[in-house]
C-alpha cells in the first residue's frame, strides 16, 4: 500500500474524486492523512466520513517557516507518506518539504499551464483571465510541484472549449469535470510508478 497525504483548504471535490477512484479500482494506495491550513474546511468532513485522520496546521502559528516545515515533515514521516496530493491547497508548500518529496508531490491547476498560473491565479481569477484573454480553449493540468508556484513538470492535461457566453462560473464548472477525471488518473500513474521525469518533460510508462 502506498500512503498518500492530501493537502486541501476548501471543499475537497478533487480529494473526493481521487478517494472514489482509488476505492472503485482497488488501487494499492490510500490516504493516510488530510492536512489543512484551515481549522474546519469542508474537505475535513469527507476525511471524517472515511476515517482519514485530519491535521490542522496553520503556518502562521509557527515561530518560523523552518519550524512549520519541520513539523510537517515529522507528521508526514509518522504517517509513512510517499506521495502528496495538493487539492485546492492555498498555501505554498515549504521548500524543505518540496525538497524531501521531490518528484512526489502532485497539484491540480484549473487551466492549461504554463498559461494562467502563478501567484494570484486561483479560483475564479483563473477563469476570468482565460475568458478575458479571448482563448477558445482552457482545461486542467496535473503537474509535479517544485519550488516555483504552478511551475513543475506537467503530468496530464485535458482541454475544454471556452464559449463566448461563458462566465467564470460556467467555465469553472466545465473545467472541474475534467479535473475530476485527470487527477485521479494521475494519482493512479504515480502510485503505480508510471511517471518518469526527464527535466521538464514527463514520460508516462505503459
Ligand atoms: C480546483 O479548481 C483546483 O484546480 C484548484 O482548486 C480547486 C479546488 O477545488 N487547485 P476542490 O476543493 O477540489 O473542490
Amino acid at each position: 500500500m502506498v500512503n498518500l497525504a492530501a493537502f486541501a483548504s476548501g471543499r475537497g471535490s478533487n480529494f473526493s474524486a481521487i478517494l472514489t477512484y482509488l476505492e472503485e479500482r482497488s488501487l494499492p494506495a490510500h490516504y493516510a492523512v488530510l492536512v489543512s491550513d484551515r481549522a474546519q474546511p469542508a474537505c475535513a468532513e469527507i476525511a471524517l466520513a472515511k476515517g482519514i485522520p485530519f491535521l490542522h496546521l496553520n503556518p502562521k502559528t509557527f515561530a518560523s517557516p523552518d519550524e512549520y516545515a519541520a513539523r510537517l515533515l515529522r507528521e508526514l514521516e509518522s504517517y509513512g507518506v510517499e506521495w502528496i496530493t495538493l487539492a485546492g491547497y492555498l498555501k505554498m508548500i515549504p521548500a524543505l518539504v518540496v525538497q524531501r518529496y521531490a518528484g512526489h508531490i502532485l497539484n491540480i491547476h484549473p487551466a492549461l499551464l504554463p498559461l494562467f498560473g502563478g501567484p494570484g491565479m486561483y479560483g475564479e481569477h483563473v477563469h476570468k483571465a482565460v475568458i478575458e484573454s479571448g482563448m477558445k480553449v482552457s482545461g486542467a493540468t496535473v503537474h509535479l510541484v517544485d519550488e516555483v508556484y504552478d511551475h513543475g513538470a506537467i503530468v496530464l492535461q485535458e482541454t475544454v472549449p471556452v464559449h463566448f457566453e461563458d462566465t467564470p462560473e460556467t467555465l469553472a464548472h466545465r473545467v472541474l469535470e475534467v479535473e475530476h477525471r485527470i487527477y485521479p488518473r494521475a494519482v493512479e500513474l504515480a502510485v503505480l510508478g508510471k511517471i518518469r521525469i526527464h527535466g521538464r518533460r514527463v514520460e508516462i510508462l505503459p
